[in-house]
């Protein structure tokens, strides 16, 4: 099993896209990918084809001290999602409570699973620094940092990179962190020269590139992937690029348990 904590400083960058689109991109090329919402806006579940009304996920299976297997649903392009769950605010704090209490809730509930050593992981947080985003991090085997190539998304790069210091590196298990870079429209020179910087700076660490794509918009409209929504258009592409970097990156590392 590897765990793919997808993260950034900003909000609203992509982050939950990113973590539905790459999974479904990586379940195309052939792995078996669960998907994990750690982020109270429980919106994650929507990209698979999830009933917005549905409430069950890992929060409040964790308060009722039910098994994670009764909460998590296959979507119909075989990615298992396992949703936050709708929680009222006294819930949710007692759900962040148990969770700071509990470093290891993450590594603990996806042990008991039995996932196989090249199985995947991705989880999605919501931003900046939370129980959430620690929580994630702690357990993950590789960090995603989401970005958009604009100046504020630059700024925020360091304190991710200071965040991964201190929840990651310590740890044996952990690969890298690596950078997805999002919405990128070349028509915008703001965005070309931005991108090349983050080439300059990152190198290799930069395992995606997304361009802004109406395509991705409108396939969260339908509760798709936009791998399903438009198989042709340049998001697609761009996520199965993605997808193969992600994977040859987790399996320079060999396989982990
Ligand atoms: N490549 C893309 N092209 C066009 N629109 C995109 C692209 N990626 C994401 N978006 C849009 O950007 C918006 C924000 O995306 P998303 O909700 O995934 O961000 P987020 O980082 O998860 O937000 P939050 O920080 O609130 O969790 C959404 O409307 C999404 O459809
Ligand atoms: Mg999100």
């Amino acid at each position: 099993m590897k765990i793919i904590a997808v993260v950034s400083a900003k909000g609203g960058v992509g982050k939950t896209t990113v973590t539905a689109n790459l999974s479904t991109a990586l379940r195309r090329e052939g792995r078996n990918v669960l998907t994990v919402d750690l982020d109270p806006q429980n919106a994650l579940h929507l990209h698979f084809g999830g009933d917005p009304q549905r409430i069950a996920g890992t929060s409040r299976a964790t308060l009722a001290g039910e098994d994670w297997r009764d909460v998590g649903f296959v979507s119909p392009t075989g990615v298992v999602v396992m949703p936050y769950g709708a929680v009222n605010e006294d819930d949710r704090r007692a759900f962040e409570n148990r969770l700071e209490s509990r470093p290891r809730w993450l590594a603990d509930n996806l042990r008991a699973l039995d996932l196989g050593p090249d199985d995947i992981v991705v989880v999605d947080t919501p931003p900046g620094p939370s129980i959430y985003m620690r929580t994630a991090l702690s357990a993950a085997n590789l960090a995603l940092i989401v970005t958009l190539p604009d100046a504020a998304s630059y700024a925020t790069l360091p304190m991710m990179e200071g965040l991964v210091q201190t929840y990651c590196i310590p740890r044996p298990d952990f690969i890298d962190h690596a950078f997805v870079i999002n919405q990128v429209d070349n028509s915008r020179l703001l965005a070309r020269d931005v991108s090349q910087i983050m080439r300059a700076d990152f190198g290799e660490r930069i395992v995606g590139i997304i361009h802004q794509d109406q395509s991705v918009c409108e396939a969260l409209a339908f509760n798709q992937s936009v791998l399903d929504y438009d198989p042709r258009c340049q998001a697609t592409q761009d996520y199965l690029a993605c997808a193969r970097s992600v994977a040859a990156a987790l399996s320079a590392f060999g396989p982990a348990s």
